[in-house]
């Protein structure tokens, strides 16, 4: 059977992160699982919270008439409501239920609004180093990926993202804090970028990282800085569930023209296939939207895995939020630094899987443990590097990209 010559082309695009997931099953194979220290995949290493099992179990079992039912495609109208005045009390915008839609996680609220903004041929800024997926994303609805580089501190750069613009641009993808960098977008950086963005371009907030951020720092409310601005949310990293695909698009009630926006977005969600959001999640976040994994922990291990890095030699700035360190490979090529650290049993991502060379990601759901055993590793990988040791995994060194 002859697949279509677009998603072809996508399956040949390297990701780095699956192929790291798939080096890791191989290195787990040949050396033991106790082995490996896979820095790898943002997938959290931590249990859901007590409240939203407890919420769960409840639900389930109060069983109520026609729980597994169709529904409005937007959501359940009582949770929605919860929802808004949730975001209500902490944006300072008067939101309503109607404001909400409910989604599969941000992934499905980000395809939401470019399915329903985009022409074919429309631009979307993304600012570099960025995550992976969204040229996926923006590709799925015949829009063209512009990336925009960040400055020297990884916050925008709005007079890069003025000479971006072109009459076709239409969306600003942001997100902070910053997978993979861990930077929290500053106040005043929002405001000057807000100033760079004529009508109608819409900048749409991605924050599934917002309640995971550090030593107190709080992300700046975005849509209430920016003119044109929605909110893509989820709950998989707030509350460790990324497999139960949980969400909501929030469409602020000034935005110019919303009536009409929130209909095409409701029927977007609808014939991209999602038909709702899940319907016992929805019921679970309305019971407990605040609830959230222990941040403390990713904190401790961040500081345990910066500090350590550091003291060896390592660029390595603690992150401000998000669960990644974003470091400086020790070579400029990261990718040969990659192959140097796999050769001690060490997963992580080369910077150039995000758009930057130089830099490899380090997620933080690894077990402080392993993060205990692997630096030995990182000390042996640094001291390979500056003796100009080649890597020794050829075909990991050989699948450069250019
Ligand atoms: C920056 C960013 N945006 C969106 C997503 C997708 O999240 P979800 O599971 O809510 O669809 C991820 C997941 O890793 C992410 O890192």
């Amino acid at each position: 059977m002859q697949i279509s010559r677009a998603i072809a082309e996508q399956m040949e695009r390297p990701s780095w992160i699956r192929r790291m997931f798939e080096t890791g099953t191989q290195l787990r194979r040949e050396r033991g699982a106790e082995n490996v220290f896979d820095y790898s995949i943002g997938n959290p290493d931590v249990e859901p919270p007590d409240a939203v099992i407890a919420a769960l179990r409840r639900i389930v079992a109060e069983n109520r008439p026609r729980s597994h039912s169709y529904m409005p495609n937007a959501g359940y109208p009582e949770v929605r409501a919860t929802l808004a005045r949730r975001l209500a009390e902490r944006s300072g915008i008067p939101f309503t239920g109607d404001d909400i839609l409910m989604t599969n996680g941000a992934a499905g609220a980000i395809n939401t609004i470019l399915k329903a903004i985009l022409d074919p041929g429309d631009e979307v800024m993304v600012l570099s180093p960025y995550f992976p997926e969204y040229r996926f994303y923006i590709e799925n609805h015949a829009g063209r990926v512009v990336l925009v580089e960040t400055d020297e501190r990884f916050q925008p750069d709005p007079a890069r993202i003025a000479a971006a613009l072109t009459p076709r641009t239409r969306a600003l993808i942001l997100n902070s804090p910053n997978n993979p960098t861990g930077v929290i977008y500053s106040e005043a950086v929002l405001r000057a970028v807000n100033r760079v963005l004529p009508d109608p371009v819409l900048v749409i907030c991605d924050e599934p990282y917002r309640p995971i951020a550090f030593d107190g720092a709080v992300t700046p409310e975005a849509v209430r800085i920016f003119d044109r601005a929605v909110i893509a949310w989820s709950w998989s990293k707030a509350m460790a569930i990324p497999g139960e695909r949980i969400g909501y698009l929030a469409l602020p009630p000034h935005l110019p023209g919303v009536a009409q926006l929130r209909g095409a977005c409701t029927v977007a969600n609808r014939i991209l296939g999602y038909i709702n959001a899940p319907a016992i999640w929805q019921w679970v976040v309305g019971a407990e939207p605040e609830a959230t994994v222990d941040v403390a922990q990713y904190q401790a291990k961040r500081d345990l895995l910066c500090d350590a890095l550091q003291s060896m030699g390592y660029d390595a700035p603690r992150p401000q939020g998000a669960f990644y360190v974003w470091a400086k490979t020790p070579i400029a090529d990261d990718i040969a630094f990659i192959g140097l650290l796999q050769q001690e049993g060490i997963l992580a991502v080369p910077g150039i899987g995000f758009g930057r060379t130089g830099y490899m990601r380090l997620s933080l759901t690894i077990t402080r443990d392993a993060i205990e055993r692997s630096l030995p590793g990182f000390e042996r990988a640094l001291r390979k590097a500056k003796a100009n040791c080649p890597p020794m995994n050829a075909e990991l060194a050989g699948s450069r990209l250019s």
